[in-house]
């Protein structure tokens, strides 16, 4: 352990923020919280994998972040719930960029369940394949190969914190995402991997208005529930992203097991 874990007190915070030379894998990178990680991690020097159901968006995204940042960032089609095109991105990492360091699990579902005594089985179970079995899956196959060490960081949820209402299969699976962390966290540490999770509140995204629309057509006005929060303001990507970048460095070496919350006060009661 001793090699892995160093004393950086005499290191520059721009040595310890930097990411150069290191290669990331951000699932579900393509929009959304996914891609301001993708940004933020791409910023501080990391090459980027941006692993995605949606490849056109995926490659739109990777671009856009390339000519901005000038760090190289590629689009890989990948489905989480199939551990196998996760081991084709592992793949990419390691041929390509000669490491893979940093991986986040980011892409997962977030569909209302309604009330849990109406919920059907294939509901649920397409809830934790996503959520709970793609994020272990992808931590599994990151683990394998972070063969100098590496971070993985998993997007669980306020909602993996708390209860609420008609939500139970989401709430289960980031629960389970919580756990999971900690759980790996003990387990990889002797590999010199840090395992953390981040649990947002309410992020104003492709996938959060989606779930809205329901509301937006029966003529609700959802602003009051996207900057629900003690800050007045509606949650964006980078408001994750910038934890996450946080998380990905030096700065946070002495972290392992936790789950940050990133809700602007949310749960403060
Ligand atoms: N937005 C929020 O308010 C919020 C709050 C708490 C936690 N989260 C979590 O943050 C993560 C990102 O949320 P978001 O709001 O940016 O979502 P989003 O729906 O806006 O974007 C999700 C991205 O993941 C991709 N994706 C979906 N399923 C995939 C799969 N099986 N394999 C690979 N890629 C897949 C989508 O194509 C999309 O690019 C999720 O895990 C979500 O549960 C979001």
């Amino acid at each position: 352990m001793g090699s892995y874990f160093k004393d950086h007190t005499s290191r520059s915070i721009e040595e310890l923020v930097s990411l150069k030379g290191k290669c990331s894998v951000v699932t579900g990178g393509a929009s959304g919280i996914g891609a301001g990680i993708v940004k933020r991690l791409a910023e501080a020097g990391s090459s980027v994998v941006v692993a995605d159901l949606n490849l056109e968006q995926a490659e739109n995204t990777s671009k856009e972040i390339s000519e901005i940042t000038g760090a190289k960032v590629i689009a890989r089609k990948a489905d989480v719930s199939d551990s196998l095109s996760l081991v084709e991105v592992v793949e990419t990492c390691r041929k390509d960029f000669g490491s893979l360091d940093i991986w986040v699990n980011n892409a997962g579902i977030f569909p209302t369940t309604g009330p849990a005594i109406e919920a059907k089985d294939s509901f649920v179970d397409k809830m934790l394949e996503v959520n709970v079995r793609g994020t272990f899956a992808g931590s599994r196959e990151a683990a394998l190969h972070m063969d100098s060490g590496g971070v993985i960081i998993n997007l669980a949820s306020t909602q993996g914190l708390t209860g609420g209402p008609g939500i139970s299969a989401y709430t289960a699976s980031k629960h389970a995402v919580v756990g999971l962390t900690k759980s790996l966290a003990i387990e990889l540490a002797p590999k010199g991997i840090r395992v953390v999770a981040v649990a947002p509140g309410v992020i104003d995204t492709p996938g959060v208005q989606d779930q809205l629309e329901p509301l937006k057509e029966a003529g609700i006005d959802i602003s009051t529930i996207t900057s629900n929060s003690l800050m007045g303001r509606a949650g964006v990507p980078d408001d994750i992203a910038r934890v996450v970048l946080f998380l990905a460095s030096d700065l946070a070496d002495w972290i392992t097991g936790a789950t940050i919350p990133v809700d602007a006060g949310k749960l403060a009661g």
